[in-house]
């Protein structure tokens, strides 16, 4: 039986690809091999390479005038690789620190650049996301960084800041869950373990004319204008992930695309705060409600007692990924794309019975 799998990344995938990569995983397409067994340069290898970066467009609905590139590594390596590329040493960047993460992305890219904290939720717990105006840009902005979901603290960004200053985004943990309003940004970034493939890389898109200004004084493999330029096979790319990522990403096209994903992301998050909002209290849920997340939901039981009582039940009942994050405790329900429905309705009706039983 599966479990049902509620972690924050990594996390479940559609069952149907896994079966597909299980039926072809000792011979790929005839070749005798499995493709992770095979050449990144083999014709095979390099059709599948292909086809996931088109898809990664297609899906995503990027324009031509941007890049799409498979970095390997995470979106913690992006933090830094932007401040690197984007700024020359009298440009600023601003920082939106709207939880965990965005204070991660400034504090990597410290070290790289001129950046600066242009917002912080700290006095609100990293309960809401900032209005437009709250937001400071300093002079000399090359450009404003944000994350669009905090993973840890369950809150998502509705209203994407238009400062007229380009944004760059961590897209992490609601990527491709989400249409993306491309005039907007200049970079887009994310992890690719939570809503498209295993672990062990990023897809960046990055507007051409960025490029054109980007620093030209690191490392082959730290220049974006590199991976764009080998078409993100210049050197030994993370052939697993974007082998199942191409099946994820055919996935989400065939059922009705970035849109149709948004809508079932926002079905399932609704099942989930209903129980919370119709509890009585027994459960909470800490953030401003105009900004709950449609992919983390974080919520707390009336003392850690019952939490942990919760939290080994639900083991027991075949759920797993559960317990909140080490830094802020409580319980989170991360429904990721490739969640089923059945799995949101399971712990839902988990929620309800519990709280008959403790209530
Ligand atoms: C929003 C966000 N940004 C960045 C990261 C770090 O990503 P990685 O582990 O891929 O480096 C995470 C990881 O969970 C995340 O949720």
């Amino acid at each position: 039986m599966r479990a049902h799998n509620f972690g924050a990344g990594p996390c479940t995938l559609p069952l149907e690809v896994l079966e597909e990569v299980q039926a072809e995983f000792l011979d790929f397409g005839g070749t005798g091999m499995s493709l992770v067994e095979m050449s990144h340069r083999s014709p095979e290898y390099e059709a599948v390479h292909d086809a996931a970066l088109g898809l990664a467009r297609e899906v995503a609905e990027a324009p031509d005038d941007f890049e799409v590139l498979f970095v390997q590594g995470g979106a913690t390596l992006q933090f830094a690789m932007v401040a690197m590329n984007l700024l020359t040493p009298e440009q600023k960047a601003g920082y939106v620190v709207s939880g965990s993460w965005g204070k991660r992305a400034l504090e990597d890219a410290g070290p790289h650049g001129d950046v600066y904290s242009a917002w912080d939720g700290k006095t609100d717990s990293y309960t809401r996301m900032p209005r437009s105006a709250e937001i400071e840009v300093h002079p000399e902005t090359r450009y404003l960084h944000v994350t669009t979901n905090e993973t840890i603290g369950g809150i998502r960004m509705v209203d994407i800041p238009e400062l007229g200053v380009p944004l760059v985004a961590d897209m992490s943990s609601d990527y491709l869950a989400r249409p993306i309003d491309w005039r907007l940004y200049d970079l887009v970034y994310g992890g690719v373990q939570k809503n498209l493939a295993p672990s062990g890389m990023s897809v960046v898109y990055v507007r051409k004319a960025a490029l054109d200004t980007a620093s030209k004084e690191l490392g082959s493999f730290l220049r974006y204008s590199w991976h764009a330029e080998t078409l993100s096979l210049g050197h030994t790319p993370p052939m697993f992930s974007i082998y199942i990522m191409g099946k994820v990403l055919a996935r989400m096209k065939a059922g009705g695309g970035i849109r149709a994903v948004e809508h079932s992301a926002a079905d399932k998050a609704e099942v989930i705060y209903g129980v919370i909002d119709e509890s009585d209290g027994f459960y909470r849920n800490p953030v401003d409600r105009a900004v709950r997340s449609h992919m983390n939901i974080v919520f707390r039981l009336p003392d850690e007692g019952l939490e942990k009582e919760f939290l080994a039940a639900s083991v027991e009942a075949g759920m797993v990924g559960l317990k909140g994050h080490r830094s802020v405790g409580g319980l989170r329900a991360s429904l990721y794309y490739a969640l089923p429905m059945a799995s949101v309705e399971f712990l839902a009706a988990f929620m309800t019975d519990f709280q008959a039983a403790h209530g």
